[in-house]
């Protein structure tokens, strides 16, 4: 088997390479004058199993051709099968038709086109929504982050408390506070229908007074999530708040907002790069999740069961 890296792989392709014992090749990738992409795979292609690691943060939809592109190369120079390693998986937020909107269900284009590449296999990291991946026609295997950022915060936390900012994000609060010995609330919000506005409907029934509260999430876009939970731990007596998520796009002044809210500390994972926060590398997780989706295939076991 080959690993293959994109051009937004961020290593994490040459990390894994090694731990799954496979050949590891650079992609090549160029742009035309007027801005479209072009890219070639250097290395033995034909009749080899691919794996191509390209991580869609922004700009998504360039990232997002460059690995249907690559995908296509592998398929025309004979690849036998073709796996694509997508540690941070755009567009998983559309997934759903909302009423008078007329969008489309985005993720759901995604996995289509990623099919008619000839990705056969997906592994991603931390996806927003779980059952929106059941779409995708081959095998998924899903990466959990929440363990690997657990055990780094838990070398700078003495009395800690994770604080999932929404419903969505509780069961990621639960894992996260196992690994912490720590209890654990949520935060249930209300979204307004006309003017997307979020606020808190009801407060946890959590004593925060004197923690170090994690605030805990997927991903942290624009902070106005992980800022409005950090108001409410600071309201509640926390003596400090840390942020920890998977996917840290950090837009639109994300750190400012998030750093006014009272955040002490920031905590991600390389699946998206970031300059400014404690980086966890996902790679021993990615190859871990990939070698333990092997071994549960040839025992039989449907890749359902794989999912974290
Ligand atoms: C939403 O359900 C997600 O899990 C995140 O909470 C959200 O996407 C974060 O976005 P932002 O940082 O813009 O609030």
């Amino acid at each position: 088997m080959l690993v293959v890296e994109g051009p937004s792989g961020n290593g994490i392709g040459r990390s894994v390479a090694p731990l799954l014992g496979c050949d590891f090749v650079e992609s090549r990738h160029a742009l035309f004058p007027d801005g479209e992409s072009e890219v070639g795979i250097v290395g033995p292609v034909k009749g080899n199993d691919l794996l191509l690691v390209q991580s869609t943060y922004p700009m998504q939809d360039k990232r997002l051709v460059e690995l249907l592109l690559l995908a296509d190369c592998a398929k025309k120079h004979g690849a036998r099968s073709i796996g694509a390693i997508i540690p941070y998986l755009a567009y998983m937020r559309q997934d759903r038709l909302f009423e008078g909107k007329g969008n489309a269900v985005s993720i759901n284009a995604v996995l289509e086109m990623l099919s008619f590449a000839g990705v056969t296999s997906l592994i991603t990291v931390a996806p927003h929504n779980f059952e929106s991946l059941s779409a995708f026609k081959g095998s998924v295997t899903v990466v959990d982050a929440a363990v690997p950022l657990a055990e780094e915060v838990k070398k700078d936390v003495e009395n800690p408390f994770v604080l999932a900012p929404d419903e969505g994000a509780m069961d990621l609060a639960r894992r996260f506070a196992e690994v912490l010995g720590c209890d654990y609330a949520y935060i249930e919000k209300r979204r307004d229908k006309q003017t997307g506005e979020v606020d808190i409907l009801k407060e946890p029934k959590a004593d925060l007074k004197g923690k170090e509260v994690i605030v805990v999430d997927d991903m942290i876009s624009t902070g106005g999530t992980i800022a409005q939970a950090a108001k409410f731990a600071h309201s509640g007596g926390a003596s400090s708040v840390i942020a920890a998520a998977a996917h840290l796009l950090m837009v639109s002044n994300a750190y400012d907002r998030i750093k006014e809210a009272g955040i002490n500390a920031i905590y991600g994972t390389n699946t998206v790069p970031y300059g400014r926060a404690h980086m966890v590398d996902i790679s021993d997780a990615v190859a871990a999740a990939i070698r333990g989706a092997a071994k549960k295939r040839m025992q039989g076991i449907d890749t359902e069961a794989n999912r974290l």
